[in-house]
């Protein structure tokens, strides 16, 4: 029987039964507490709070914030020394009803990191989340794998750690940080801990005019009482897909600009599996940097695809004055059952263009920096993705595998040779699209294939996540520098942790 169709043909039933949830590899979901409140969760149904009211409509329009900045306490140069400590919270998106979160700092999303390459950077994290192990990741970052949050290091709750890294030169861009712990970072990420890591570099070709903002999307659901409620078993399968998209923590903030005036934004897609397909109404877009930095050289878009993890660099031009909107397009990700959200046409962020001029800008130059091919790999391994759903004498098994396995934190899927280069295929045969992910560097996507058809990147570019649609294969050029334990898997949170992950152990 086909998935589709086994799915509309009545799936909530079998999900309903308490056999079936057990069933499903949820280590870590385990708070059975959360699960009598189940349903399959179509949008109709996850959305009605406690009072049975839909969605609770949030303030827009507030004047964009600024993510605060980690002080350094260092107070030397070269040296990026602070504390992070992540812990509960109250937020306030709706008046009158306090939502408890968890935070870093107290905010989320967190404080926003600034470092220089060359730095060394060291940051004490400090767990006061109730009752959990958490880790702290640094998503993209060329640090050391037992410095990067893995899994297999947690944190356990109420104790302390030191992370130290040093950040090597050429490793500007725009990465972040997130929980990793087995089997919780689904919810601790969904419950608000993410914070932005933006390495800037010394000698910077983009002009300091155009200023630097971060705009960190998040996906908020928020129940009639102001609580965030747990996951359904849509949520599970296809990735929790919130009601509210934010940026910086606000609904549809609104940003001021000159008529003529040039921003440098870094969109950060910090969504546990959101896909945002963005289009600027009455502003020309152009990327110049990727995950891992800058490009070669400006690219012109009119529309981009950001993938949960996904990040992108992009100067805008307002050039007409009025209001210049950030919305979202429709795009068919393959989305499981029923309750597909409605993606297309949310505007996430309002410039208001001015009639008065800016100064003149200085034009973005047309070389931004060389970026060399990682060239000729001596490896290439395949990893497929798969989606499984099978019913057996007790219930209904469903599976999100690679090469036909789900994680394993005692295996070693792969062993690869620190300074060798690869070629992964990353194949996704399942019926959704899967976002890849892997830790500790920096890949090029050379080629994607769909149904025969071969397309290349327009340019080079330093990537650390890349969309593999379903029913396609992206091939791509990775090298691991340093020893250790590194996990892949996919972005969308709910399916790491439903097992679509492994463990690719490098070797001196
Ligand atoms: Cu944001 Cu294992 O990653
Ligand atoms: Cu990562
Ligand atoms: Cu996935």
């Amino acid at each position: 029987m086909h998935r589709r169709g086994f799915l509309a043909a009545g799936l909530a039933a079998v999900l309903a039964s308490p056999r079936a949830l057990a069933q499903m590899k949820m280590d870590g979901m385990s708070n059975m507490d959360s699960m009598p409140g189940m349903d399959m969760g179509g949008h109709a149904g996850h959305d009605m709070g406690a009072m049975g009211q839909g969605p609770a409509a949030l303030p827009e329009g507030e004047a964009l914030r600024e993510l605060p900045l980690l002080a350094n306490e260092a107070g030397q140069t070269g040296l990026f020394k602070a504390r992070l400590t992540a812990g509960p919270a109250t937020a306030r998106f709706v008046a009158d009803k306090d939502t408890p979160i968890l935070a870093y700092n107290g905010t989320s999303p967190g404080p926003l990191i600034e470092a220089y390459e060359g730095d060394r950077v060291e940051i004490t994290f400090a767990n006061r989340i109730e009752g959990e192990p958490s880790t702290i990741h640094w998503h993209g970052m060329p640090v050391p794998a037992d410095q990067d949050g893995n899994p297999m290091d947690p944190v356990a709750a109420g104790a302390d750690r030191a992370y130290a890294f040093e950040l090597p030169e050429g490793s500007a861009g725009s990465y972040w940080y997130h929980p990793h712990p087995h089997g919780k970072t689904a919810e601790q990420v969904y419950r608000g801990l993410a914070g932005a890591f933006v390495v800037k570099a010394k000698a910077d070709p983009v002009p300091a005019e155009y200023g630097d903002t971060v705009l960190m999307f998040t996906d908020l659901r928020l129940a009639a009482d102001g609580s965030m409620p747990a996951n359904t078993m849509n949520d599970v399968m296809n990735g929790r897909v919130g009601d509210h998209v934010l940026v910086n923590g606000q609904k549809n903030p609104r940003l001021a600009v000159a008529m003529g005036a040039k921003r440098r934004l870094r969109l950060y897609n910090a969504t546990n599996a959101r896909f945002l397909r963005l289009a600027f109404a009455n502003a020309a877009m152009t990327v110049i940097g990727s995950d891992g930095g800058l490009l070669e050289a400006p690219v012109a878009v009119d529309e981009i695809l950001l993938s949960p993890a996904e990040r992108v660099e992009l100067v805008v031009a307002f050039d007409k004055p009025g209001a210049a909107t950030l919305t979202t397009l429709d795009y068919d990700r393959g989305w499981m059952g029923p309750g597909r959200p409605a993606d297309a046409g949310l505007t996430l962020l309002t410039v208001d263009v001015s009639d008065t001029p800016a100064e003149a800008m200085p034009p973005l130059p047309e070389r931004l920096r060389p970026i060399a091919p990682l060239g000729a790999p001596t490896v290439s391994r395949r990893l497929v993705f798969t989606e499984t759903m099978a019913m057996n004498a007790t219930g209904m098994e469903m599976g999100f595998l690679i090469n036909g396995k789900a994680f394993d934190m005692q295996r070693v899927d792969i062993v690869a040779k620190a300074g060798e280069t690869e070629l992964w295929e990353i194949v996704n045969h399942a019926d959704m699209d899967h976002p890849f992910h892997v830790h500790g560097t920096q890949f090029q996507v050379i080629e994607h294939e769909r149904d025969g058809k071969i397309s290349n990147p327009p340019c080079l570019a330093w990537k650390d996540t890349v969309n593999v649609a379903r029913g396609e294969t992206v091939r791509l050029i990775t090298r691991q520098e340093r020893p250790g334990p590194r996990m892949y898997h996919c972005h969308i949170l709910e399916h790491e942790q439903l097992g679509m992950m492994g463990v690719v152990d490098v070797k001196v």
